[in-house]
């Protein structure tokens, strides 16, 4: 039994030791059993003897935070603590949208709840509702308020009808905490414009070039085209303050325990709304150290863990999301290393994984994604990724340089293709994305684009060439096809469903068209739903087959975290294949994808020296037919998917 086990086996004896009605003593004995650690963590990052009254204060504001969350979302959390590991089930498959580009606002999201249940999803991840500035906003995450709707995407009641109904539903509702920033019209940045010291020290602001030129030293840019720097002059606060992404997003100064209280305050009466997985937005900035890149470092993993004590003691049924777009190690450290293992995020995103398939893509080859996925440390039992094949964001090439120069291509080199060959620059590459930042000065660069576009769809539609569409087509199919059976939660993102292609009208809008990733932000085609009956179209067979393979899904318990998952070496360079299991079962689920636009050859074998238990037959649930092993071999197609189980 794994630590995470015992201890979610001790606090259920405790819950029914004390009866699940009293949740006041819960969150007393909750409060007991974190003391020590919050208290260590919190002293780590702000000396006792300077801060102990802002500790005393803290403490007790974890009782007004608690009295303030509403009791039905109180009981939740205990029947969560009691389901144990429940966010790791089969049964959660997500959807990533932008409420407006979705349905209009939060109402329009609502109605169409019965689409999505209908397709399966049952975790929405939205992106920011809350009130942003006029003009450039980053789509919402610079944050104005951290609870007020924005009146463009509805009201506070919406979102209250909202959260109801997916409760009733017993679907999963996701939102950003945009923890590292707010923007410059928050509450805080205005009064720091007008001079007010407190608030000017929530932030890093400064009176001349001195120390923000010490930091450019060593800080990398994040938007190097449109927000040059990490520093910008506010000039009616006639000073220098840190903008590490856009110059309308503050960075917080968590150096200030004020900000910590605070930041937790904001983040509790999120939650509050009825939020069940908060998505830590850009968490791996928080702290910031001259001489640094100011990226993953140890205090940033402190805060994380202060912050993830602190709500589960107020609120133990809502998990957190990492959104560490970082180096593959780096990634697996948001899970908390060492004494604060599966202490500090739930959740974070496979951007190795996520990465690495379209590595694979372009290249034809699996090995790097092999090597890469085979040689990282395990992450803790009691935690799970969100695998996805794209989000709003662009696509960073996070890869370890070592396993690229492994497979005898050269690391700069090779980014360079990969740029080349989702841009359609590269000869023959049947792709149509585009590029993000790129920075002349680092030779860095990242991809946008729709998965269909990327995938070569929508260079097929214009060139009328049937077997290039029929191959798009088959890779939407398989990849959507691994990221449903890893290990973890799917995301999918809203219109990948309908092999939507690149939405280009954000070029005639002038607070979006240099933000090259709302390519990749399309509107949800209603029209186009609307004729999903008709069976033969491109939208009509993606979406049959995502739904299809989603039902799957949910009935297979080996598809479950924490149950193991192991790499199959089938001596192919084109392949990917691994077996799913299920601790104390016979039962397995096996995937085999072909990257290649050739057909490729398995040797049974190889399936079974792997692990795979031998068998005469095997059955198909993509293909729904019997495939028969008795000949040594077997083949699979250009970008076929092979789901397969015991007959
Ligand atoms: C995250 C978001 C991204 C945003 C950035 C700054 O990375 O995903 O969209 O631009 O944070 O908030
Ligand atoms: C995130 C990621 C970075 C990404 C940026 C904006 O912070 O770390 O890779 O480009 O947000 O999309």
């Amino acid at each position: 039994m794994t630590q995470a086990d015992l201890h979610t086996k001790a606090s259920k004896a405790h819950i029914i030791a004390r009866g699940k009605t009293d949740l006041n003593l819960l969150f007393e004995d909750r409060k007991a059993s974190n003391l020590s650690l919050i208290q260590y963590l919190y002293f780590s990052l702000y000396p006792q003897d300077q801060f102990e009254g802002n500790f005393d204060q803290l403490w007790e504001k974890l009782d007004s935070l608690f009295d303030s969350r509403p009791k039905e979302l109180k009981s939740q959390d205990v029947e969560r603590v009691l389901a144990g590991k429940w966010f790791q089930s089969e049964h959660w498959v997500g959807m990533q949208l932008y409420a407006d580009r979705f349905a209009k606002d939060i109402k329009g999201v609502q109605a169409r709840l019965p689409y999505l249940d209908d397709l399966g999803v049952n975790f929405l991840h939205i992106m920011p509702l809350t009130t942003r500035p006029e003009g450039p906003n980053d789509g919402g995450y610079a944050v104005n308020n951290y609870t007020k709707v924005d009146p463009s995407l509805g009201t506070n009641k919406d979102l209250n009808s909202l959260t109801k109904e997916l409760r009733d539903r017993k679907m999963l509702l996701m939102l950003d905490f945009v923890v590292n920033h707010t923007s410059d019209e928050f509450e805080w940045s205005l009064k720091a414009k007008k001079g007010e010291k407190k608030y000017q020290e929530y932030y890093f602001t400064y009176p001349d070039r001195e120390i923000p030129d010490q930091f450019e030293a060593t800080l990398p840019e994040i938007f190097p085209n449109t927000s040059p720097g990490n520093f910008t002059f506010d000039k009616d606060m006639n000073r220098w303050v840190m903008t590490v992404f856009n110059s309308n997003q503050w960075d917080l100064n968590y150096k200030n325990p004020d900000v910590f209280e605070e930041m937790l305050t904001q983040l509790v009466h999120l939650v509050n709304l009825g939020v069940d997985v908060v998505r830590f937005d850009a968490l791996a900035f928080l702290w910031k150290k001259l001489g640094t890149i100011s990226q993953n470092l140890p205090e940033t993993h402190m805060l994380i863990s202060l912050f993830r004590l602190c709500l589960q003691t107020v609120a133990p049924g809502v998990i957190l999301l990492a959104e560490a777009i970082v180096a593959p190690r780096d990634i697996l450290l948001y899970f908390g290393k060492g004494p604060f293992e599966g202490n500090e995020c739930d959740l974070a995103y496979n951007a190795t994984l996520m990465a690495l398939l379209w590595n694979s893509i372009a290249t034809t080859k699996t090995q790097v994604l092999y090597r890469n996925l085979t040689e990282l440390p395990h992450k803790p039992l009691s935690t799970s990724w969100i695998n996805y094949l794209r989000c709003h964001d662009d696509i960073g090439l996070g890869f370890d340089d070592k396993y690229i120069y492994e497979a005898g291509w050269d690391a700069q080199m090779h980014r360079q293709f990969l740029r080349d060959y989702f841009s359609g620059e590269f000869p023959g590459s049947p792709s149509k994305g585009g590029i993000f930042m790129y920075n002349p000065k680092t030779g860095d660069g990242r991809i946008v684009g729709n998965t269909a576009s990327l995938v070569g769809l929508e260079k097929a539609l214009e060139e009328k060439n049937t077997s290039l569409k029929k191959q798009a087509l088959d890779k939407i199919v398989m990849l959507h096809g691994i990221i449903l059976t890893y290990g973890g939660i799917p995301m999918i993102y809203a219109g990948d469903e309908l092999a939507v292609l690149n939405d280009y009208s954000y070029l005639k809008e002038a607070d979006k068209k240099d933000d090259t990733r709302w390519l990749n932000r399309p509107k949800q085609p209603w029209d186009v739903v609307a004729t999903l009956e008709k069976k033969d179209s491109d939208a009509s067979l993606i979406h049959q087959n995502i739904k299809k393979m989603i039902g799957i899904r949910k009935k297979e318990p080996c598809l479950a975290d924490p149950d193991p998952r192991t790499f199959i070496e089938l001596n192919n360079p084109h392949l990917l294949a691994y077996l799913r299991t299920q601790i104390d079962s016979q039962d397995f689920f096996m995937v085999i994808s072909n990257f290649s636009p050739e057909r490729q050859v398995i040797r049974v074998k190889h399936l079974t020296e792997s692990g795979c238990p031998k068998s005469d037959e095997l059955l198909d649930l993509i293909s729904e037919k019997k495939i028969s092993l008795k000949r040594g071999w077997i083949t699979i197609k250009p970008y076929q998917l092979f789901w397969l189980k015991r007959i």
